[in-house]
């Protein structure tokens, strides 16, 4: 433990030899020290936050300890107050403690004996500390949870939505269908309904994109088309990426063999990845999806998935930290910290890593490598 704890001692004794002693010794042990010689003195000081411990004499020319308690539980809730006393005052300053004294010293002070006492005192304030951080700690760990169910209920809420535009879009499809059938070609209306059956389509596909990314997560494992799935994640937010003015280049390879994978947890990473590189492009960018063939240390044959963005870059000192659960640099309200934790479960259930490339102020790149057939049977996919 430190000898030389930093808190503000201030010592209010009306004997100016006791007062110089006490002064140099703690300062020696590395304390500040402020000395008052009365009562009223001590209750001018304008400081009052800054001390952590108050040695009192009990009988001062103007009140006692007991008269003046009150006022500096009041102005310093926060410090411990030590009552130096004689013997025959013992019981008076006992009933201090009623008033919040935590602790008392006999005259004459021993000073090892007063060491040893704001040692103690130290040692509680250190440990009341570390207690309010954990209860802050707390408090902010507890918030996040309410806000990812929250954000759990939204994305109940737009699938519930998805649900009942389903059966609209079904009927408007069907008469623009019906319609169309009965205009002929030289019309110059159909032109407007093949419009509107392209939109209907559209909305369609966002639709049920929308239901199957909600769809409870029971792991289902089924041979994917990596490039695809990309496609229709990108579809999802294509208007927020427009929006944004981010342009999207996709990159994929030929002739990338198809995985055996959970479509809805792919998707999922994707969509946390897109999202993160939008959130990270504020005036725009470019994201570019990458898919190529590669293979995982053991030979396996894998399909390396790239998510590349121009944005902000992460700092170097946080690199190891975005994909903790919790961990965010965005505004309450906006970031739960859990996208890259989910990302990195999944991609761990699926056997393999995720890596994080990133500069600051030029970009940042998520890779994936997944192997083609995992090393386990389908069922190994399951255990979490
Ligand atoms: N592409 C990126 N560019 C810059 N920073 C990123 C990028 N991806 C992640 N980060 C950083 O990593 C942090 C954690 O990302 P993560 O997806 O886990 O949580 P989030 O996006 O903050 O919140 P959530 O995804 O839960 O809404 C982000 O707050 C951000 O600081
Ligand atoms: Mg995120």
């Amino acid at each position: 433990m430190s000898e030389s704890t930093p808190f503000t001692v201030l010592m209010v004794d009306d004997d100016a030899d006791t007062r110089q002693n006490l002064r140099d010794i703690l300062e020696l042990d590395g304390y500040q020290v402020d000395v008052a010689a009365t009562a009223a003195e001590a209750l001018a000081r304008d400081h009052w936050a800054e001390y952590g411990v108050v040695i009192l004499d009990r009988k001062l020319p103007d009140g006692t300890a007991e008269d003046l308690l009150p006022h500096i539980r009041r102005l310093a809730p926060d410090a411990a107050v030590m009552i130096v006393t004689g013997f025959a005052d013992l019981q008076a300053a006992i009933a201090a403690f009623r008033l919040g004294a935590a602790d008392y010293i006999l005259k004459p002070i021993n000073p090892d004996e007063l060491r040893t006492r704001l040692r103690r005192i130290a040692e509680h304030r250190r440990d009341r500390e570390s207690l309010r951080e954990k209860t802050r700690e707390l408090r902010a760990t507890t918030q996040q949870l309410w806000q990812a169910a929250r954000l759990a209920g939204v994305g109940e809420l737009a699938a519930s939505i998805a649900h009942e535009l389903n059966n609209p879009l079904g009927t408007v499809s069907l008469r623009v269908e019906a319609m169309l059938a009965k205009t002929p070609p030289e019309d110059p209306r159909r032109r407007s309904l093949e419009i509107v059956e392209q939109e209907v389509e559209r909305m369609a596909r966002l639709v049920g994109n929308l239901l199957q990314f909600s769809r409870a997560g029971v792991n289902q494992v089924s041979t994917v088309d990596v490039c695809e799935e990309i496609r229709r994640t990108l579809e999802l937010v294509e208007y927020h990426l427009r929006k944004h003015q981010i342009r999207v280049e996709p990159d994929f390879a030929p002739g990338v063999p198809m995985i055996y994978a959970d479509r809805q947890q792919l998707r999922q990473v994707l969509l946390n990845l897109s999202t993160n590189a939008t959130d990270a492009m504020p005036n725009g960018g470019r994201l570019i999806p990458r898919v190529r063939s590669g293979e995982l240390a053991a030979g396996q044959p894998a399909v390396v998935i790239e998510v590349e963005d121009t944005g902000t870059g992460i700092p170097l000192e946080l690199l190891p930290r975005v994909t903790e659960p919790f961990f965010t640099t965005k505004p309450e309200g906006k970031g739960t910290g859990l996208g890259l934790a989910i990302c990195r479960r999944i991609v761990q259930q699926h056997q393999r890593t995720i890596e994080v490339q990133s500069r600051l102020g030029e970009g940042t790149t998520i890779r994936i490598t997944l192997p083609v057939r995992p090393d386990t049977n389908v069922a190994g996919l399951h255990v979490g």
